[in-house]
Parts: structure tokens; C-alpha cells; sequence
């Protein structure tokens, strides 16, 4: 349903940074698919892998370890410092719904916190609305919590009744959240990049880990978005942190579906003790899939070792400035944020701090328009106001170019 946007394209194939839809039309691909393509569609040494393991009969054993599992879980934990141990799933959604019942688990409790403009993914706990109007969630609040407005039918009320819902970069909100309930964790994105890209405030996140440890919560950062798309080690790299848990998802296997859970030991290992009454269940067919692992193995592998993330840093810098210098041409007031290959251009006078701002500030009319407008001259952003717009290693400075002229012929026409 969430792909369901007009102009409705069908699309037909994709290589490197375009699109190719039923009717011969080439687009610049932005969307990336929600963002795993961080090395480009159809890459060839990630399908190169996956085609190796087919031939190489790695198969689905659905019974003890084998070799892929291993050498990817040991790529993650040698890779991202926070990670003693990890699982692997097939998704971003699975991941996160692990994260909240291993919390659970390990603290003894059931309530949680979330964050207004996140998202984490569909099941129950988290399906709330990304970017609910102002009238669903009321006006800002101090030391308080915002309603769950649910993002599907179908979500009981005691579901709901656990989910404290606070703004981004709130830390008094939180600590009121700490106090009031008993929470098992505090769920984040590090960065919000499901409402464009708002950056967390200095120290946010740091107070965010040490409020957590001082209330006996786990904290847990999703990096399902930000996770080896902004950097190797994910967004918890570039401020050095170490979140109890994290989970990753989308770029860690540029486009095979594949999300990991990990972190601390002595929470990690409540999925294997022995201990029955503790022991948290993480189960999935095609948990560790063969071709997706092998996918992951070869596209964190290329990351560790290619200059992929000084590329993506100066063509990121090189649209972002482009892109403002052509608004400020045409007279329009925007502010980019930019998160290495990912950015957002807001209409707005000032860089989003949580979701509030957004409501209150941005001409999402514009926004709308501005896509739309792009996609008619084959530049491919998802027709939703604040979306993320995500470049990857297979963009040319070409491309860019061929973006700018685009934009600025749209600007012409208003
Ligand atoms: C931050 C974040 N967490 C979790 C998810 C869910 O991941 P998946 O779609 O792989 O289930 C998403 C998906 O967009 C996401 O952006």
C-alpha cells in the first residue's frame, strides 16, 4: 500500500543509479528503493556473490550453523564496536520486533518508548503513524507524551497503552517517560530519516544511552536506514556510541532482504540460554538465508574496503550546494539536510529538529509538487512530502548535473 503513489509507474528494470519503466522512460533514481541500494541497482560483485553461493550449492539447512552465518555475524562484530553478538533476520520489521521482546526479557517489564516521526517498521508496537497532521497529535508538549494514532487497523488498545510516544531531541520528555512507567527500552532511529533527515541535537543521543542506563531501560538505536549507508559502523560510529542494542537492515545487503539484531552480551545471549523461562525466542525459515548472506558478506566486505563513503560525501556536498544555490537563484526558501548519501530538501527557513517542526514549518504542498514535477523530467523521488532522497556509489557527477538542469527547469516554470 505504501507503494501505491501517483503518477503510478510500473516499473521494468533498474541498473546502477536509473530506472527503466514499461513505456521506455529513463529516470535518476533518489529512491532507492526506501534506500538499501547504496551501491547501485543490479551491482555486479554483489550479484556476483549471490550467483557464486547458487552455484556453489550453499543451500538452506535449517539446522545448526554454517559457514555464511558465521563469517557474516563475525564481519558485524568485528566491524561495529557496539556488537558482541548478533541474530540475523530476513528484515528491518523482525529485527525491531526482537529488540522489544528481548528487552522485555531482560528488564522484566513492558512498556516502551518511541519516537514521533519514526518509523521502525509495520507490527503491532511500532505501526504508528510517521507523519500523523498536527490535529492527530496535538501541539508540542513539555515533559509528555503524544498519542499513538495508528498507521494500520487492527492494533489492539493494550498494545497501544505501552507505547509512550515522545518528540525527537527531547530528552525532559524522555526522563518523564523513565519515571512515570516501568520501560523495557527506548526504540530510536539515531537520525530520523523516515521524515527526511533530522539530525539528533549535541549530546542527544549520548544523554539518550546514559538516561536509559540510569532508569534500567534497555536503549536500542534502529539504524535499519542510517546503518552502513551514513558510514560502516552506522550512525552510532560517527559519534563514537554504543547503543545496548542496535539493529541494521536495507544497505548491509544492497537490496537482498536481510536485517540483523545485535549488541550487548548479556542481553544477546537470553536467545540461546539455557535457562528455559528466559530463553527469548528468534525463529524464521530463512533466517540467514544463504544468497542474501552472501549478499551482505560481499557488500559490507566492499564498503571495508573501497572508498565508497568519500565518494558518496562529496557527491552528497556537490548536489546539496547545487541544489541550493539554484533555490536561492529562483528566490525559494528551502533548507537541505544531508546525512552523507542521504538528504531531504525542506521548505523551510531553518533544518528540522523533530516532527513538530515539520508540521509546523514546511510547505508540504511544495514538497509534493516539487517531486511530481522532477518525475515528469526523469528524475525519480517517491512522490511522499519529506521523503529521503538517497544517492548511491553508482551515481555520476552526470547524473547530478542532469538533476540540477531538471530542478532548475521546474523552477523556471513557477
Ligand atoms: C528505520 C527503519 N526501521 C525499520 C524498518 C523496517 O524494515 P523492513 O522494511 O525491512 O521491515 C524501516 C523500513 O523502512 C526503517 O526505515
Amino acid at each position: 500500500m505504501n507503494r501505491k503513489v501517483t503518477p503510478h509507474i510500473v516499473f521494468e528494470r533498474a541498473k546502477g543509479s536509473k530506472l527503466y519503466d514499461n513505456q521506455g522512460n529513463i529516470y535518476i533514481d533518489y529512491h532507492a528503493a526506501f534506500a538499501p541500494y547504496l551501491l547501485g541497482h543490479n551491482y555486479e560483485p554483489v550479484n556476483t556473490a549471490v550467483a557464486k553461493a547458487m552455484k556453489d550449492s550453499w543451500s538452506l539447512f535449517g539446522s545448526g550453523t554454517n559457514h555464511w552465518e558465521q563469517e557474516l555475524s563475525e564481519l558485524l562484530c568485528t566491524t561495529i564496536d557496539s556488537l558482541d553478538q548478533v541474530q540475523i533476520t530476513n528484515t528491518g520489521s523482525e529485527a525491531t520486533a526482537h529488540a522489544i521482546r528481548v528487552s522485555r526479557a531482560y528488564t522484566g517489564r513492558d512498556h516502551i518508548v518511541l519516537i514521533l516521526g519514526g518509523y521502525n517498521g509495520w507490527h503491532n508496537e511500532v505501526a504508528r503513524a510517521v507523519m500523523p497532521s498536527l490535529e492527530q497529535v496535538g501541539h508540542r508538549r513539555v515533559k509528555d507524551e503524544y498519542p499513538f494514532v495508528p498507521l494500520s487497523a487492527g492494533i489492539p488498545d493494550s498494545t497501544k497503552n505501552m507505547v509512550h510516544i515522545i518528540n525527537f531531541n527531547d530528552l525532559e520528555s524522555l526522563e518523564a517517560m523513565l519515571k512515570k512507567y516501568p520501560i523495557a527500552c527506548v526504540l530510536t532511529e539515531p537520525a530520523l530519516q523516515n521524515i527526511g533527515v533530522v539530525h539528533p541535537q549535541l549530546d542527544y543521543l549520548n544523554q539518550t544511552i546514559k538516561l536509559c542506563e540510569a532508569y534500567g531501560a534497555v536503549c536500542v538505536f534502529d539504524e535499519v536506514k542510517t546503518g552502513f549507508r551514513v558510514g560502516i559502523q552506522g550512525y552510532q560510529g560517527i559519534e563514537g556510541l554504543k547503543p545496548h542494542l542496535s539493529v541494521f537492515g536495507k544497505a548491509i545487503a544492497n537490496g537482498y532482504p536481510l536485517g540483523v539484531i545485535g549488541g550487548k552480551k548479556e542481553i544477546m545471549e537470553l536467545f540461546y540460554t539455557n535457562d528455559t523461562a528466559k530463553r527469548v525466542l528468534i525463529a524464521g525459515t530463512y533466517n540467514a538465508h544463504p544468497f542474501n548472506s552472501a549478499a551482505a558478506i560481499a557488500t559490507i566486505n566492499i564498503l571495508k574496503n573501497e572508498n565508497i563513503y568519500e565518494r558518496l560525501e562529496k557527491m552528497g556536498d556537490y548536489l546539496k550546494n547545487g541544489l541550493l544555490d539554484l533555490f536561492d537563484e529562483f528566490g525559494i526558501q528551502v533548507s537541505i539536510a544531508r546525512n552523507g548519501s542521504a538528504s531531504c530538501v525542506y521548505f523551510m527557513d531553518h533544518l528540522p529538529v523533530d516532527l513538530h517542526d515539520i508540521l509546523e514549518n514546511n510547505d508540504i504542498a511544495f514538497d509534493r509538487k516539487f517531486r511530481s514535477e522532477l518525475i515528469h523530467r526523469g528524475i525519480y523521488q517517491i512522490p511522499i512530502p519529506c521523503k529521503q532522497a538517497s544517492i548511491s556509489y553508482s551515481h555520476t557527477l552526470e547524473d547530478l548535473d542532469l538533476t540540477l538542469e531538471a530542478t532548475r527547469d521546474f523552477l523556471k516554470t513557477i
